[in-house]
């Protein structure tokens, strides 16, 4: 079957099922009212449609006497939506950017004083901009990334970008003035992380596949009923490469049940921690072993995910378990990959 064929067959069995919806819960609100009315004979329908129109007037009309009339006007807090949401853009203005790395900043975004994220853990945003393209052309495009602050902190968000020399949206990103804002939606939950869900949390991180994974370790050390146990393997190029190093550090030196493990491909002057790629060996000797009380998250650009544990497959299913952790004996339920390719 030719692409546009699949894409007509998909529209086609979307249409048929909404139809079968449609039957299954016939109408409600708007879409029970024209249902009715195409019932009634014809001469009957502009005064049913008459009569519409005064309840809907009556009903648009109501509240704003009720508020005028009541001097305790009912808490703005429950009426509002969430900070985001994945059906509607919303901007945000950056506050703050901080270099960490030679090519990596951290951006800061704002949120109302007393507003927080408020996302679930294992996830991350989409935004999108206008972008000048390879053609000189204007293209709205739009690509992840994944909050790292605490998810529950007030008042801003902060997320991790690497400035790619060629990247339209990390270019674009990394152009932006304070007091500017970018359009995001979200959130896309990776993994819904229950408090508690394992004994012990395996994590192996490539450069900044280490973002999913500094979320999930913040959400999990800031929360004392949270016992997880958790052991992190971080890959980098070079000593240089190592992000939120002192943080990493930090938490593990306070909590003990969090450990941390790093590795580069080129090594510095003085060496602490493995050498060489991440290997079934430091997976083995640092990470909790296959069992139905661990899992493993893979976290990182493709070609590391490939290696560790087999590529993740296009309908976002982790899919089956391949390279390092098949050697090890790691099944299938025990293994989730993040993968942070475009
Ligand atoms: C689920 C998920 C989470 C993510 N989380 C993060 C995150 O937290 N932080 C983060 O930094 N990234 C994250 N990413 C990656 C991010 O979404 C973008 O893919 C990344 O920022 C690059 O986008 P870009 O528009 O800047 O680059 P693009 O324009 O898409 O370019 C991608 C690469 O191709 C190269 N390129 C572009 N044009 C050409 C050309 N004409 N010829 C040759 N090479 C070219 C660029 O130099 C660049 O290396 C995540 C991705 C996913 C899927
Ligand atoms: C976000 O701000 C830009 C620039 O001010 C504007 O063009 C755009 O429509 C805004 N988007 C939304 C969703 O409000």
């Amino acid at each position: 079957m030719g692409i546009t064929s699949k894409i007509k067959e998909s529209y086609k069995e979307r249409l048929s099922s909404k139809a079968a919806a449609r039957q299954r819960h016939p109408g409600t609100g708007a879409e029970r009212a024209s249902g009715d009315l195409s019932g009634i004979a014809d001469n009957k329908r502009e005064l049913a449609f008459a009569v519409m129109l005064a309840l809907v007037g009556i009903a648009a009309i109501y509240p704003a006497v009720y508020y005028r009339g009541s001097s305790n006007p009912p808490e703005l807090k429950a009426s509002r939506n969430n900070v985001l949401n994945m059906k509607n853009w919303v901007n945000f203005t950056l506050q703050e950017s901080q270099r960490v790395a030679h090519n990596t900043r951290i951006f800061r975004f704002k949120l109302d004083p007393r507003e927080s994220l408020g996302i679930p853990p294992v996830s991350h945003l989409i935004v999108r901009a206008e972008v000048v393209n390879s053609r000189g052309r204007q293209e709205k495009i739009s690509r992840s990334y994944v909050p790292i602050s605490d998810l529950r902190a007030a008042g801003y968000f902060d997320v991790l970008i690497k400035i790619l020399p060629e990247g339209m949206m990390s270019q674009r990103i990394a152009r932006l003035n304070l007091g500017d804002s970018l359009e995001m939606r979200g959130p896309v939950v990776e993994l819904q992380y229950k408090v508690n869900m394992k004994k012990h949390l395996g994590l192996i991180a490539g450069d900044i596949g280490i973002t999913y994974m500094l979320q999930l370790i913040n959400a999990i050390m800031s929360n004392p009923k949270d016992n997880t146990q958790v052991s992190l393997l971080y890959e980098n190029e070079s000593p240089e490469d190592i992000l939120f190093k002192e943080k990493l550090d930090k938490l593990s030196q306070s909590h003990p049940n969090f450990k941390v493990f790093y590795t580069v491909i080129i090594a510095g002057g003085e060496r602490q921690g493995g050498q060489g790629h991440v290997s079934a060996d430091m997976i083995y000797k640092a990470l909790p072993h296959p069992s139905s009380h661990t899992l493993i998250l893979v976290s990182g650009p493709p070609k590391l995910i490939d290696r560790v544990c087999g590529t993740k497959d296009k309908e976002r299913y982790s899919g089956q378990v391949l390279g390092l952790l098949r050697e090890i004996g790691y099944k299938h339920e025990q293994v989730r990959k993040f993968s942070l390719a475009c």
